[in-house]
């Protein structure tokens, strides 16, 4: 059911746990599920992310799209890391079960969150970056699946 990568990701996430002082933090939720996924960045003065963390009380396979999410997003600039949608993250796994497409959502949000952290930290504008939601599944009702 699961591809070999979203199972490696599962069993062996990476960039697992917190920075200390991150230029950017984000926490989203789905009110659905009840998982939760909080993502930290460290940005540095050319907006390119340095280092980035995350945490997730969330199923295997948000464990497993964050974890791709942050592969794809560290060493990008704030803007390409906009570009990293859940799409990417997905295809980057080999795919997801239907059932789960919306568990990448809650990777690509929290990233989106700390971006908008770091953005009204330093009054950057992030061109694309809307403000987050908390709850993720009221995004979800508004989009089809
Ligand atoms: Fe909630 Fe996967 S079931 S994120």
């Amino acid at each position: 059911m699961y591809s070999e990568k979203v199972m490696d990701h599962f069993s062996n996430p990476r960039n697992v746990g917190e920075i200390e002082n991150p230029s950017g933090v984000g926490t989203v939720g789905n009110a659905k599920c009840g998982d939760i996924m909080r993502m930290y960045l460290d940005i540095d003065e050319n907006k390119t992310i340095t280092d980035v963390k995350f945490k997730t009380f969330g199923c295997g396979a948000a464990v497993a799209t964050s974890s791709m999410a942050t592969e794809l997003v560290k060493g990008k600039t704030v803007d390409e890391a906009l570009q990293v949608t859940n799409k990417a993250v997905m295809e980057a796994l080999d795919g997801l079960p239907p059932v789960k497409v919306h568990c990448s959502l809650l990777a690509e949000e929290a990233i989106h969150a700390a971006l908008w952290d770091y953005s009204q930290k330093n009054d950057i504008t992030i061109d694309g970056l809307e403000k987050p939601v908390n709850d993720i599944s009221e995004k979800e009702e508004e989009e089809e699946y």
